[in-house]
């Protein structure tokens, strides 16, 4: 019998501090990927880096099992693009699975960074979400900034500093900084190795925290307000964005535990911002997606201040992608179900005319 489904990748896990986030979104989106649209050829990066293929369920994956299973067989994809596909080690034989299209559910460093972008785009392999270039540049908080500035985007007043100006006694202009201040690893995930500070010595102890996950730091302003997500899809001509969302903080800030949590803070959606702050974030929101060469599908995050003024936080080229994630959640609030979602992106990808969306951004 003919088969007609679409040979879909999804890699999972990955050598990252957000492996067990990535663990979450990837069996959410394996549960909700239609089998009568898709085989799937799931691959799990252990956080070694080991590339395995799993035969297992979403539910091994989601409570991190799936590599000692038995039949997992040591696999890679091919960068040839005559042999575009999965190359799985058999004993001393290999076996060859050919693949269409690949879905990252990877977050942080060596998924989300592009690295792994270019090995899909040396494939010539049709993958969702972002570019090598738009990947590592969102991945990097200083550069993202620095671009974004360009555009005439107000960003929080911030100093980059690398390990090397801070062990030669180089502050960078920190003086010059208002507390309290955030550091932050430049390129950094889901708050980890993030700090608040209040004073010169939480400044102290922060950068070295930060140094422990990054050579470059970016430092900055605590801006007063509410954080606003803006869930963009689609790429330059065609772009589709969900309902804005809100995150209330009742605690210091949103970091690791608070993001999976929600214990002390509060996600709005939509956000209480009034129709007139809701476009102005919008449109930012694009003219950012834009600028930073996106493609596929992101979410843009932005601090609007107490005062009214909208700033550039940063861009997750792979959001957290649970059922329950923010991003699902600010499009099924704009009329895409999860599994439409998925199917969308995976049209995407595959460079096919999506159908059925008419949220256009198109002339705003
Ligand atoms: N300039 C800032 N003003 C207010 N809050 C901030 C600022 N920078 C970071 N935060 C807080 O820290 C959290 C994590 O920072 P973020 O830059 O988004 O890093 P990550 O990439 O880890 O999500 C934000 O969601 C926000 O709660
Ligand atoms: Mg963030």
């Amino acid at each position: 019998m003919m088969n007609n489904k679409i040979n879909l990748a999804i890699l999972f896990g990955g050598a990252s501090t957000e492996h067990e986030v990535s663990l979450s979104s990837a069996a959410a989106v394996i549960e909700h990927l239609d089998r009568s649209i898709y085989s799937l050829i799931l691959i799990g990066i252990t956080r070694e880096g080991r590339w395995l293929r799993y035969l297992g369920d979403e539910d091994g994956i989601r409570e991190d099992r799936w590599h000692s299973y038995p039949d997992c067989t040591s696999a890679f994809l091919s960068p040839d693009r005559s042999m575009k596909g999965l190359f799985e080690l058999v004993g001393t034989e290999y076996r060859f699975t050919p693949i269409e299209a690949v879905f990252p559910v990877l977050h942080g460093k060596n998924g989300e960074d592009g690295t792994l972008q270019g090995l899909l785009e040396l494939a010539d392999l049709p993958f969702v979400g972002c570019g090598s270039l738009s990947s590592a540049v969102c991945m990097d908080k200083a550069i993202a900034k620095s671009l974004i500035e360009a555009e005439g985007i107000p960003v929080p007043p911030a100093v980059v500093l690398t390990a090397a100006q801070w062990a030669a006694g180089d502050r960078a202009g920190l003086e010059r900084l208002p507390f309290p201040v955030y550091v932050k690893p430049a390129r950094s995930g889901s708050s980890i190795g993030i700090t608040k500070a209040h004073g010169p010595a939480e400044l102290e102890a922060g950068i070295a925290i930060a140094l422990q996950h990054d050579d470059k730091l970016v430092i900055e302003t605590h801006i007063d307000g509410v954080e606003i997500g803006c869930a963009v899809l689609g790429s330059e001509e065609e772009l589709f964005v969900g309902v804005l969302d809100e995150i209330e903080l009742e605690g210091s800030f949103f970091d690791y535990d608070e993001k999976y949590s929600l214990r002390t803070s509060s996600i709005h959606l939509p956000a209480r911002i009034g129709d007139t702050k809701t476009a102005e974030a919008r449109n930012m929101a694009l003219r950012i997606y834009r600028t930073l060469g996106c493609k596929g599908f992101a979410r843009v995050d932005l601090f609007l201040s107490r005062d009214g003024r909208l700033y550039f936080n940063e861009v997750n080229t792979i959001p957290g992608f649970t059922a329950a994630s923010r991003y699902p959640n600010m499009m099924r609030a704009a009329g895409l179900a999860f599994p439409d979602l998925l199917n969308r992106l995976v049209a995407e990808a595959l460079n096919k005319r999506p159908e059925g969306l008419n949220n256009r951004a198109r002339g705003e």
